[in-house]
């Protein structure tokens, strides 16, 4: 079987691309997980890429100061010399400009930990728990030019319990996003091949 070359963006911890990396270990998994690019030199991510094998480049914003385009450039130089087929974004905190956005078009996931289209942007749990919601969840998504606005491709639905807090929540809906995300991107990737 050939495998779809995805790189997974991340800008910290790495636990939804730590996630990707394990299911991609499954011989019957439809992609591998060839590169992890971070815009943080620091994020933990990285050494846990390192750790399973697989590339792992920082390419941080500070040498382009605030050419943003400029850095997506260069991230997207590193994609393309890597041959990969589709771009996983996970906990990437920097919004995207059209550039990246367009070069990706239709190849571009994201995931968001939120029953999109409530509560795109920051503070997800936060605000659910506010607003007195009974449930919460998490999305993967296609990405387009409106933050967190592209197709949905799969969600996953957490009960919120009384006394939850951002933290228990935020642990709950996490698991399910590590089930959710693996799942869209294997399907998506099994489509793309037509298999
Ligand atoms: C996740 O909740 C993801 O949905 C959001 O940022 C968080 C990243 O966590 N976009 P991790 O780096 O994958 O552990």
């Amino acid at each position: 079987m050939t495998k779809t070359k995805v790189a997974v963006l991340i800008s910290g911890r790495g636990s939804n691309m730590e996630a990707l990396v394990r299911a991609a270990q499954d011989p019957a998994c439809p992609f591998e997980i060839v590169l992890v690019v971070s815009n943080k030199p620091e994020a933990g991510g990285l050494a846990t890429a390192q750790a399973a094998g697989v590339e792992a480049v920082a390419i941080g914003q500070r040498e382009f100061a605030k050419d943003r385009e400029a850095h997506e450039r260069a991230i997207n130089a590193v994609l393309r010399a890597r041959g990969i087929q589709v771009v996983a974004l996970a906990g990437y905190m920097r919004i995207l400009t059209p550039f990246l956005v367009n070069a990706w078009e239709g190849r571009m996931l994201n995931i968001h930990p939120s029953l999109l289209p409530k509560y795109p942007g920051l503070d997800t749990h936060g605000r659910a728990l506010q607003a007195g919601e009974v449930e919460a969840g998490c999305t993967v998504h296609l990405v387009t030019a409106g933050v967190d606005e592209g197709p949905v491709l799969g969600q996953a639905r957490v009960s919120i319990l009384p006394g939850d807090t951002e933290h228990s929540l935020s642990d709950r809906v996490l698991e399910q996003e590590h089930r959710l995300y693996v799942a869209v991107l294997a399907a998506f990737c099994r489509d793309l091949a037509g298999v």
